[in-house]
């Protein structure tokens, strides 16, 4: 059974990152950047290998240290009974925790086309039946899921789910800044970022041009694998 948390992504995504035993004796463990599938200009010429670079080895790890940091931070004021700064530790666990999160399942959601990204579900998967029975296409799912994305004001993301207490109905929702997905019915099938730090370099103010570039190396089979659960 797939219920969504850092912990069952890394379990439930298998390059993903398996956090490090940093004290024995705590058994306290640290986040890491999961490892790729793919080389960073993989995913060229949808989203260039600069982006990429930057993008994991600058945003994505910035949310890991300072998750770690943060949960550090909270460890050591809970032991000192500091309420006031557990609480205000809380804001910066929900950003970097989010962005940690959110962009191990970015990383996953995209192959290149090589591998099979931007590849459909087929139609006889469970996926592919569920999308031609609720939206007809997948084109008309990838269109509503952009008008969500265009929609979005400033920083955030768009989530394709899979909402286990509605039938396995397919949602389209959006979260703002770094917030993830965390109602435990929701099962993230597709994520997209939509922070300017994904598409500037290469689509500057053109979001629009990303959000549609983007589905060429969309990751359906791990799509269709997170279906299952
Ligand atoms: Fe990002």
């Amino acid at each position: 059974m797939f219920k969504y948390s850092s912990r069952t992504l890394l379990k439930a995504t298998s390059s993903a990152a398996k956090p490090t035993v940093a004290s024995i004796g705590s058994i306290r463990t640290k986040y890491s950047l999961p490892e790729l599938d793919y080389k960073l200009d993989a995913l060229e010429p949808y989203i260039s290998g600069q982006i990429n670079d930057l993008h994991y080895h600058k945003h994505h790890k910035t949310y890991v240290d300072n998750l770690n940091k943060s949960i550090e931070s909270a460890v050591e004021a809970k032991s000192k009974g500091e309420v006031k700064k557990l609480v205000a530790l809380q804001k910066a666990i929900n950003f970097n925790g989010g962005g940690y999160i959110n962009h191990c399942l970015w990383w996953k959601n995209l192959a290149p086309q090589s591998a099979g990204g931007g590849q459909v579900p087929s139609e006889d998967s469970a996926l592919g039946k569920q999308i031609a029975q609720q939206f007809g296409s997948v084109d008309k799912l990838i269109e509503i899921t952009n008008a969500k994305l265009a929609g979005i004001q400033g920083s955030g993301w768009a989530f394709i789910v899979k909402n286990k207490e509605n039938g396995g109905q397919i949602e389209v929702i959006t979260t703002a800044n770094q917030d993830t997905v965390t109602d435990p019915s929701l099962i993230p099938l597709v994520a997209i970022d939509a922070w300017e730090h994904a598409y500037y370099l290469q689509y500057k103010n053109v979001k629009a041009d990303y959000f549609k570039a983007l589905w060429n190396v969309v990751n359906w089979k791990e799509a269709e694998r997170r279906f299952e659960f």
